[in-house]
């Protein structure tokens, strides 16, 4: 099969970990007898520098006419350190999310058995955790309005704001996807102080209604926070609005043993994204240190959810496990004999090309 892929690396290791997924894509392309299109197109501050832009419309537009989106990171110090900039990276990616219509963001986290000793977590807890974080993606604090200062600047306000149909679809796609693993949705809220919290839990507990096969249960966020420390494999789906889920995800991440090493997928009304769940540590740009693991993970699950290629990305995900196994990995996950991030690239292109 034909496909047509929009490749955003981004800012900082944006370019370096993306060029290894397109590594691996091709080596999949070449064993399986697909055609895969790369286009690449600018987002965050590299688009900004060239067209004042952080979401170029001819970006946009690419995002839309392709099968999927491989999206690298994107993020710069210059901006963080200004927080009087009228235009930033981020608002390239947020804009890119809610023109997409990308409403669901799953986030999974799994552990692997070679890399347990590297998890903060001790090896009886850490060891098999599978969980996913769907995280609500266009909606609450991040986009809701009126957002901004007073006029004599003194005061600032964001406002979380959700409508039930929004609730709806987010909690319906993970019952779905509880159904086909373990049963189990925790929905993560703080509904003993928000209101949107409480429309969540009255929208959540109808729609699970309707999922036979799926048990539902609802915690606040921080005590969310100290169960996913204390007792990991115990969550099997974890769904939750947008902010809470950006940061228990990146909490979760590093049960793994490196932030480096989770993947993610943006689904909705238009084209998928799949991008790593890190940023674009700016600091290692352009070092060839950085672990691509995570955008490879990515390219995985582009391949099964928009393309319906199980086999291809069970191909991946192997020859990743046997990099792990290997311990030909960065230095996040080697600190003794560290690989560079194009050497685990090209191993894993030809673990998947051998086997
Ligand atoms: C993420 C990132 C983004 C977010 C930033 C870069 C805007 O942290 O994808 O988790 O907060 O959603
Ligand atoms: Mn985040």
């Amino acid at each position: 099969m034909e496909y047509n892929v929009a490749l955003l690396p981004g800012d900082g290791i944006g370019p370096e970990i993306t060029a290894q997924a397109v590594k691996i894509v091709k080596a999949v392309e070449k064993k399986f007898g697909h055609k895969i299109n790369f286009r690449e197109g600018l987002v965050g501050a590299a688009a900004i520098d060239s067209t004042g832009s952080p979401l170029p419309d001819k970006t946009l537009d690419l995002c839309k006419s392709s099968d999927a989106v491989l999206f690298g990171a994107i993020g710069d110090p210059k901006y963080d350190n200004d927080p009087k900039a009228k235009v930033r990276p981020e608002q390239g990616l947020l804009a890119m999310r809610k023109e997409l219509g990308l409403y669901a963001n799953i986030r999974p986290v799994t552990t692997w058995p070679s890399l347990a000793g590297l998890s903060p977590l001790r090896e009886d807890i850490a060891g098999g955790v599978d969980l996913v974080i769907v995280r609500e993606l266009t909606g609450g604090i991040y986009f809701g309005r009126p957002q901004g200062r007073s006029e004599d600047g003194k005061t600032a306000y964001d406002s979380c704001v959700y409508s039930r149909h929004e609730v709806e679809r987010i909690v319906k796609l993970a019952c779905e996807m509880a159904a086909k693993r373990r049963g189990k949705v925790t929905v993560v809220d703080k509904a003993n102080v928000l209101a949107t919290s409480r429309l969540w839990r009255e929208t959540a507990l109808e729609i699970s209604a309707g999922f036979k096969s799926v048990t539902m249960d609802f915690m606040f966020v921080d005590n969310a926070a100290m169960q996913i420390i204390l007792n990991p494999s115990k969550f099997d789906v974890i769904v939750t609005e947008n902010m809470f889920g950006d940061i228990l995800s990146d909490e979760a991440s590093v049960i793994s043993g490196s932030l480096g090493m989770l993947p993610s997928a943006s689904t909705g009304l238009l084209t998928s994204v799949y991008e790593p769940i890190h940023g674009s540590w700016p600091q290692a740009a352009g070092k060839n240190i950085a672990n691509p693991i995570a955008t490879i993970l990515s390219a995985a699950m582009m391949f099964e959810m928009s393309f319906n290629l199980t086999e291809e990305a069970a191909a991946i995900r192997k020859a990743v496990n046997t990099v792990i196994e290997e311990g030909f990995l960065t230095g996040d996950l080697n600190s003794k004999n560290p690989k560079s991030t194009s050497e685990v690239g090209e191993r894993i292109a030809e673990i998947i090309l051998r086997d």
